[in-house]
């Protein structure tokens, strides 16, 4: 990934740390819907050796710890401010880009909630955890699909995230090498009083990294007026997330 990229992410990232978990509730019940799916995949009650990937505030590690045995618990994320997360539930930590860094050696487990639609090619990191997982192990990953935040594309906004992809191209990724249990996608529409109220969000989430680069007072007014203007009904401003994900596991 552009290094460039890279450090927007981190930066954006970084500096919602201390909003995002309170904020980021699409982006828990994502979480919970992936191991909910997990479980009733058949995966096993017990991982000898678990890999999270940009584990973040730890919406999805606190679900990993609570629902499963992790023997060890590695934990990623591009913020170094997620070391918070790795000493809060008990495991390793390696900060860096997903793509770049050392994984540790044939886990049983790689999950990671989203993240993947921050990197531009999603696919090449699917192909990276097929390789390294063990034999029997398992794959739970979720990412975006092309109509996340398309109020915001519709209005001219630059922030999608560059690897949105369908919950089919994940599966396409892995099914030559992994038995895919799972294939599920969610759209789901949240409400704002205002457009300011979607900035904010936006911010206090981290996913402004790509929205207001160099925004001027005049761009971020148009942008407010636009928002209001074409989506502006009785409950509010709409914001659609559409959620995707997939539960692999490799055979023996
Ligand atoms: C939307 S948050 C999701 C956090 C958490 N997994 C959750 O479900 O709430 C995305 C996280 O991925 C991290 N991230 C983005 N790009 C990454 C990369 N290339 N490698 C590792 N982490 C990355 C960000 O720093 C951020 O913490």
């Amino acid at each position: 990934m552009t290094a460039q990229l890279v450090d927007r992410v981190r930066r954006s990232f970084s500096r919602s740390f201390s909003s995002y978990h309170e904020t980021a509730n699409q982006q828990a019940g994502i979480a919970d819907r992936l191991i909910q799916d997990l479980h009733d995949s058949g995966a096993p009650q017990h991982f000898s050796s678990a890999l999270e990937l940009g584990c973040g505030t730890g919406h999805l590690t606190q679900l990993l710890r609570a629902e499963f045995e992790l023997g060890a618990l590695t934990l990623n994320d591009l913020a170094p401010e997620a070391q918070q997360t790795a000493e809060a539930f008990n495991a390793g930590f390696i900060c860096g880009d997903a793509v770049e860094i050392e994984w540790p050696r044939h886990p049983d487990l790689i999950a990671s909630s989203s993240m993947i639609q921050w990197l531009p090619d999603p696919v090449k990191l699917l192909h990276r955890a097929v390789s390294a997982l063990a034999p029997g192990g398992w794959l739970a990953v979720s990412g975006f699909g092309d109509g996340q935040y398309r109020e915001l594309v519709r209005i001219g906004s630059s922030s999608g995230a560059p690897g949105l992809c369908s919950a089919r191209e994940l599966a396409a990724a892995v099914q030559n090498d992994l038995e895919v249990v799972k294939i599920e996608e969610s759209v789901q529409q949240a409400r704002f009083p205002s457009a300011r109220h979607v900035l904010d969000y936006l911010r206090k989430t981290g996913v402004n990294g790509r929205t207001q680069k160099n925004w001027t007072k005049s761009r971020l007014t148009q942008f407010i007026d636009d928002y209001t203007q074409t989506y502006k009904d009785q409950a509010g401003l709409p914001l659609t997330y559409h959620a995707v994900w997939i539960i692999a596991r490799k055979l023996n």
